[in-house]
C-alpha cells in the first residue's frame, strides 16, 4: 500500500484541532506535498461536520444499522472494526452465472463450500434485500436520498471517505474501496487510453457506497439489483429461496411479466432495487455533471446483473438501453477484479484524475 493510502487510513484518528491535525499529518506522512496535505486535511474537516462520519458518527450510524438489521432479522454481514465500516459487496463475491464462470474471471468458489462464512453472509444479505426491497421501499428511498441534503463534498473528498469503507469480500485481503476505485480506473485506462470519460467512470462508479456511512443497510447499498413492480425473473441470484416474504408478492399487479410498466418503456422509467448505482447516478445528474450518457448508464446499471448478464428484462428495454448495453458489459470486465492485483500508486495518479474531475464534475457536490 502506498504512502497516501497509509496516511488516509489514519485520517479518522486526526485531532479536531487544525494545528494538531497538521502536526499529526506531518508525523504519519512526512513527505506529503501541499496537494496531498490539503486533500487529507480537508477530508478530516468534512468528517467533522454535522451528520458526517466522524468516528462517533460512524459508531452511531452503525448502531442504528445494527438495530435495524436485528429488527429485520439479520445483519447482512457488516461490522465495524476500529472506526471502519465493513461492507461485503455480494456482487463481487458470488457470481452464479455460467457466462461469468466460463470467462475465466477469478472468483472463489463459494458454492462448493456451503459452510464458508462468506457464503452465509452473502446469502443473508440477499435474503434481507429480497425481503425488504419492494415498490414502496424503493420509492421511499428515492424521496429520502433525492433531497441531496446528507452532506457536501468534492468527488475527491468522497473518495477519501470511501477509504474507511472496507469491502471485505475476501477474508485474505482488506482492500479499501479507494484502491478498488483506482484499480478499476487504471485497468480501463490501459485498455481504452483515449476514453478519458471511461477512466473517470471507473474511478467514481462505486462512490454511492458512501450511503453506508449514513445508516443505509448493506442490503440497500451493495449487491446485485433487480426491478421492483413486476415479476421477479429466475436470473436473480437466490431467486427461489429468498423472496417468500417480499410484500409485493401479495399484489397481483406486480406479478405479471410487465407488472406496473408499459412494454419497452425504457429502463429509465422503471424502479430498480435501491443501491449505490442508482444513488450515484442521481447525485451526478442533480449536480449537473457532464459525463456522457454511456458513463451515466454504466454507473446506474453496473450491478443490474439479471439484465446485463442474465439477459432478462429485455421486454422493458427501449432502443437506447440496448445501444448502451455493450458499454456496461465492457465495463464489468474491469470492475470484477482478482485479489492478486497490484495496488496502484494513488499519489502519483492523483493529478491526472483530478483533471478529469475538474472537467466533468468540478467543485463541491450535494449528496
Ligand atoms: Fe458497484
Ligand atoms: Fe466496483
Amino acid at each position: 500500500m502506498n504512502r497516501l493510502s497509509q496516511a488516509l487510513s489514519k485520517t479518522f484518528i486526526f485531532p479536531d484541532n487544525p494545528r494538531m491535525a497538521d502536526e499529526h499529518l506531518s508525523q504519519v506522512m512526512p513527505a506529503a506535498d501541499t496537494r496531498i496535505r490539503t486533500l487529507v486535511l480537508s477530508g478530516r474537516h468534512l468528517l467533522n461536520q454535522k451528520g458526517n462520519h466522524s468516528p462517533t458518527a460512524v459508531k452511531t450510524a452503525r448502531t442504528k444499522q445494527d438495530a435495524m438489521e436485528r429488527k429485520t432479522g439479520g445483519g447482512g454481514g457488516g461490522g465495524k472494526e476500529g472506526g471502519k465500516v465493513v461492507l461485503i459487496d455480494p456482487s463481487l463475491v458470488f457470481r452464479p452465472e455460467e457466462a461469468i464462470k466460463k470467462s475465466g474471471w477469478n472468483f472463489r468458489n463459494f458454492e462448493t463450500d456451503l459452510t464458508n462464512q462468506w457464503m452465509d453472509t452473502v446469502k443473508q444479505t440477499y435474503l434481507n434485500m429480497h425481503t425488504h426491497q419492494c415498490v414502496e421501499y424503493v420509492q421511499k428511498k428515492h424521496k429520502e436520498w433525492g433531497q441531496f441534503n446528507k452532506f457536501k463534498s468534492t468527488i475527491m473528498e468522497a473518495l477519501v471517505k470511501l477509504n474507511d469503507l472496507v469491502d471485505e469480500s475476501d477474508p485474505d485481503v482488506q482492500v479499501p474501496n479507494i484502491i478498488h476505485a483506482f484499480q478499476t480506473a487504471e485497468r480501463l485506462r490501459e485498455a481504452h487510453p483515449e476514453k478519458e470519460w471511461l477512466h473517470l467512470t471507473g474511478l467514481i462508479h462505486d462512490l454511492g457506497k458512501v450511503m453506508a456511512f449514513y445508516g443505509e443497510p448493506q442490503w440497500s447499498t451493495v449487491g446485485d439489483t433487480f426491478v421492483v413492480g413486476c415479476a421477479f425473473p429466475s436470473s436473480i441470484v437466490y431467486r427461489d429461496s429468498t423472496f417468500h416474504n417480499n410484500p409485493d408478492l401479495k399484489n397481483p399487479k406486480f406479478n405479471t411479466k410487465h407488472g406496473m410498466y408499459e412494454p419497452n418503456c425504457g429502463l429509465r422509467n422503471v424502479f430498480i432495487s435501491w443501491g449505490h448505482d442508482e444513488y450515484m447516478y442521481q447525485v451526478l445528474k442533480h449536480n449537473k455533471c457532464t459525463l456522457p450518457e454511456e458513463a451515466m448508464y454504466i454507473i446506474r446499471f453496473h450491478s443490474f446483473y439479471p439484465w446485463h448478464t442474465g439477459k432478462d428484462y429485455m421486454h422493458l428495454c427501449d432502443n437506447r438501453d440496448l445501444e448502451m448495453l455493450p458499454w456496461i458489459r465492457e465495463f464489468n470486465k474491469f470492475d470484477l477484479y482478482t485479489k492478486k492485483e497490484k495496488v496502484p500508486d494513488i499519489e502519483s495518479l492523483m493529478p491526472y484524475y483530478q483533471s478529469l474531475i475538474d472537467k466533468y464534475c468540478p467543485g463541491v457536490l450535494s449528496w
